[in-house]
C-alpha cells in the first residue's frame, strides 16, 4: 500500500502534522487522526459519527451509493437466495462458510443451548402483562449473565465462544417467551429437531392443546428476514455493544445494551413505527398530507422506514424484502393486503417527491419487513424483538472480533466544551433568585 499521508497545519500557530492514510480491502481510505491531538493539541469533531470510522473490521462491508452489502465478502443477495440464518451466523462469527463437519458441530452446539434456566421463566412472570417485549428482552438478557459465572472470563476465547453460542441460541427462546407473556399463554420449550426459524415460530404460535405444524413458507420468510437483519457494520446498536464491551463488560450485558439501542425508532424500532405510521395514514388519499408533515421541520413526524445514514441509494435488503412480501401475502393474506398496497403507494409518492429525491431518502430494511411479520401473525410489538434475535449474530461477531484484538482499548471519546468557565460556590443564603444579576 503506497505510503499516503495528509499534511495538516494550524495557520495561527504554524504547527504542522502529517496524518497517515490507511486503505481497506475495498471502500474509502481512512485518516489516522491520532497525531492531531499530539501535534496540534486539538480534537476532531464529528457528532453522530457522520464521517468517522470507529474501528477496523472484517465482518461486513456496505457501499451506500452502490447499494452493496457483503457479509464476509458474500453478497447479501446470494446469501438470501442460498443460505440459512444459522449458516449465516456461522459465517459472520467465523469468517468462512462451514464445511460439512463444522456445520454439523455448530448446529449441535447452538441447539445444546436453546433452553433457558427455569429461573428465567420467573423473571418473565415478574413483568407487567403488557410489558413491551423489548423491555423484557433488555432485562432478561442482561440477567442471563447471572446464570453463567462458569464462562464469563472474557479473556478466554472458549468462554467468548460459548457465550456467543448461548446468546444466539437463547434469543429466540426469550423473545418467544416474552410474546407468550403478553398473550397470557404458557411458554413453549424449544424443539431442537426444528430449524432455527421454525423453532422460533413454534415457540411463538404452538399451544399445548393442539398440534402445530410450521408452515414452510412462513419458515422460509422468517429465516430470510433473520439473514437480512443479521449484521450491518458499525450501526448504532453494534457500536453500543462494542463500546460496552471495550470496558470489559460481559457479553450478556453488552447485548442488553445493544438491545436497548436497537429499540429506538430511529434504528431497529422503525419496523414497529412503520406499521403504526401506515395505520395512522390509513388510505392513499391521506399520503400527501403525511408527506407534508414529514417535510415540515416543525413537525416531529418522520416517514418511518425511509432514509439511511449509509444507503444513499436503495437498501438492498428492502428490495429483497419487498419481493418476498408478494410471496408471503399470496400464501397468508389477501395478496392485495391494504397495508402492503398503502406501503407501495407511499413509496411511489415519496420517490417522486423532490424533498425525498434530493435527500436520497429511500425505503430501508425496516420499511417492508413489518408487512411480512404481520402476515405471519407476529404482532407489531414483536417486530423489533425479531430484529434483535437476528442482530445478536452480528453483535456477537463484532464483540468477538474486538475482544480478540490485542490492541483493543476502552472507547473514550472527548468533547467540545461550551459550558461555564470556572466559578466559585455561592452559599444558598446569599444566592440571588435565578435570572437576577
Ligand atoms: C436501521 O445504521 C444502520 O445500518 C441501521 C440499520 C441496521 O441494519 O442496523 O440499517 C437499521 O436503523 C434502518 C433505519 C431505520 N430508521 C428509520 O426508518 C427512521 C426514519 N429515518 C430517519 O430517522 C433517518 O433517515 C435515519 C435515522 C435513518 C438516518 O438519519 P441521518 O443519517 O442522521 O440523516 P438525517 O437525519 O441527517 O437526514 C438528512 C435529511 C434531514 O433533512 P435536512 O436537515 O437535510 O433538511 O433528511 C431528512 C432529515 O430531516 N430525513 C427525513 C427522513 N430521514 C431523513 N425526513 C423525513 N423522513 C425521514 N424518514
Amino acid at each position: 500500500m503506497a505510503n499516503k499521508t495528509l499534511e495538516l497545519s494550524d495557520l495561527a500557530s504554524g504547527k504542522k502534522t502529517e496524518l497517515q492514510l490507511k486503505s481497506g480491502t475495498i471502500g474509502p481510505d481512512v485518516v489516522d487522526i491520532a497525531a492531531v491531538n499530539k501535534d496540534l493539541g486539538v480534537f476532531t469533531f464529528d457528532p453522530g459519527f457522520m464521517a468517522t470510522a470507529s474501528t477496523e473490521s472484517k465482518i461486513t462491508y456496505i457501499d451506500g451509493d452502490a447499494g452493496v452489502l457483503l457479509y464476509r465478502g458474500y453478497p447479501i443477495e446470494q446469501l438470501a437466495e442460498n443460505s440459512t440464518f444459522l449458516e449465516v451466523a456461522y459465517l459472520i462469527l467465523y469468517g468462512e462458510l462451514p464445511d460439512a463437519a463444522k456445520w454439523e458441530d455448530f448446529q449441535k452446539r447452538v441447539k445444546s443451548h436453546t433452553m433457558v434456566h427455569e429461573g428465567i421463566r420467573r423473571f418473565l412472570s415478574g413483568y407487567h402483562h403488557d410489558a413491551h417485549p423489548m423491555g423484557m428482552l433488555v432485562g432478561t438478557v442482561g440477567g442471563l449473565s447471572t446464570f453463567y459465572h462458569d464462562s464469563l472470563d472474557i479473556n478466554d476465547p472458549r468462554h467468548r465462544e460459548i457465550s456467543a453460542h448461548r446468546l444466539i441460541a437463547k434469543m429466540p427462546t426469550i423473545a418467544a417467551a416474552s410474546y407468550k407473556k403478553n398473550i397470557g399463554e404458557p411458554t413453549v420449550y424449544p424443539r431442537n429437531h426444528l430449524s432455527y426459524a421454525a423453532n422460533l415460530l413454534n415457540m411463538m404460535f404452538s399451544v399445548p392443546c393442539e398440534d402445530y405444524e410450521v408452515n414452510p413458507v412462513a419458515e422460509r420468510a422468517l429465516d430470510l428476514l433473520l439473514i437480512l437483519h443479521a449484521d450491518h457494520e458499525q450501526n448504532a446498536s453494534t457500536s453500543t455493544v462494542r463500546l460496552a464491551g471495550s470496558s470489559g463488560a460481559n457479553p450478556f450485558a453488552c447485548v442488553a445494551a445493544g438491545i436497548a439501542s436497537l429499540w429506538g425508532p430511529a434504528h431497529g424500532g422503525a419496523n414497529e413505527a412503520v406499521l403504526d405510521m401506515l395505520t395512522e395514514i390509513g388510505e392513499a388519499k391521506n399520503i400527501p398530507k403525511y408527506l407534508d408533515k414529514a417535510k415540515d421541520k416543525d413537525d416531529p413526524f418522520r416517514l418511518m422506514g425511509f432514509g439511511h445514514r449509509v444507503y444513499k441509494n436503495f437498501d438492498p435488503r428492502a428490495t429483497i424484502i419487498r419481493q418476498t412480501c408478494y410471496e408471503v401475502l399470496d400464501e397468508f393474506a389477501d395478496a392485495n393486503d391494504p397495508m402492503f398496497e398503502l406501503a407501495l403507494r407511499l413509496e411511489e409518492f415519496a420517490l417522486k417527491d423532490e424533498y425525498f429525491v434530493e435527500r436520497k431518502l429511500y425505503p430501508n430494511v425496516d420499511y417492508y419487513s413489518g408487512i411480512i411479520y404481520k402476515a405471519l401473525g407476529i404482532p407489531t410489538t414483536m417486530f423489533t424483538a425479531m430484529f434483535a434475535v437476528a442482530r445478536t449474530a452480528g453483535w456477537m461477531a463484532h464483540w468477538m472480533e474486538m475482544m480478540s484484538d490485542p490492541t483493543q482499548r476502552i472507547g473514550r471519546p472527548r468533547q467540545l466544551y461550551t459550558g461555564e468557565m470556572r466559578r466559585e460556590y455561592v452559599p444558598i443564603d446569599v444566592r440571588k433568585p435565578a435570572g437576577t444579576a
